[in-house]
């Protein structure tokens, strides 16, 4: 099995995409940082600067998440209802919980997004196909040369 479970992979995955519908048909999609999983049915997301995905949520409940590890590269795509939960709301204080685990509280949550999960379809690069014997190791090693990780820690250091 490629892929792993959804709580592997989005523990293991450091973004999420996140995407709406306008209430004119026209797609949103904005990455997300603070979401959490909370069970097979139900992630939770941050809204601390997402004022067009709240908007759309407004309007059309439909919404679409993807996440992937990006060194393992599999992941997947979510999709269902998602809601607009205030802080006024009696079920925020129990939802932002893990949210503000994440945060540590650094961030105003202005809102949590709540998405049903209907769907939940695996992603896969399609590397795993096109060389199926490649270790883990080798194609952890082949991303990070794509990535520059190593160039990255450089210039992080000033060098
Ligand atoms: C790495 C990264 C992580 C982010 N994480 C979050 C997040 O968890 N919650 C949030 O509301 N905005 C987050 N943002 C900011 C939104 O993606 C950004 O404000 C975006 O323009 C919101 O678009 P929207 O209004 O279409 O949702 C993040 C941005 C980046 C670059």
């Amino acid at each position: 099995m490629i892929v792993r479970s959804i709580a592997s992979e989005a523990e293991a995955s450091v973004l999420c995409w996140f995407a709406t519908v306008s209430p004119k048909g026209i797609p949103n999609v904005s990455p997300k940082e603070v979401f959490a999983l909370l069970d097979e049915k139900s992630l939770v997301v941050a809204d601390i600067a997402s004022p067009n995905t709240v908007r759309n949520l407004q309007h059309n409940v439909q919404a679409c998440v993807s996440f992937i590890d990006v060194f393992r590269q599999t992941g997947y795509k979510l999709a269902g209802q998602a809601r607009v939960i205030p802080p006024q709301d009696d079920q925020f204080g129990a939802l932002v919980d893990p949210l503000i685990d994440i945060t540590q509280g650094h961030f105003n949550i202005r809102n949590v997004i709540h998405l049903h999960i209907e769907t939940a379809s695996p992603i896969v690069a399609p590397s795993y196909r096109v060389f199926p014997d490649k270790s883990l190791s080798d194609r952890i090693a082949g991303v990070l040369q794509v990535y520059r990780v190593k160039d990255a820690e450089r210039m992080s250091r000033g060098g």
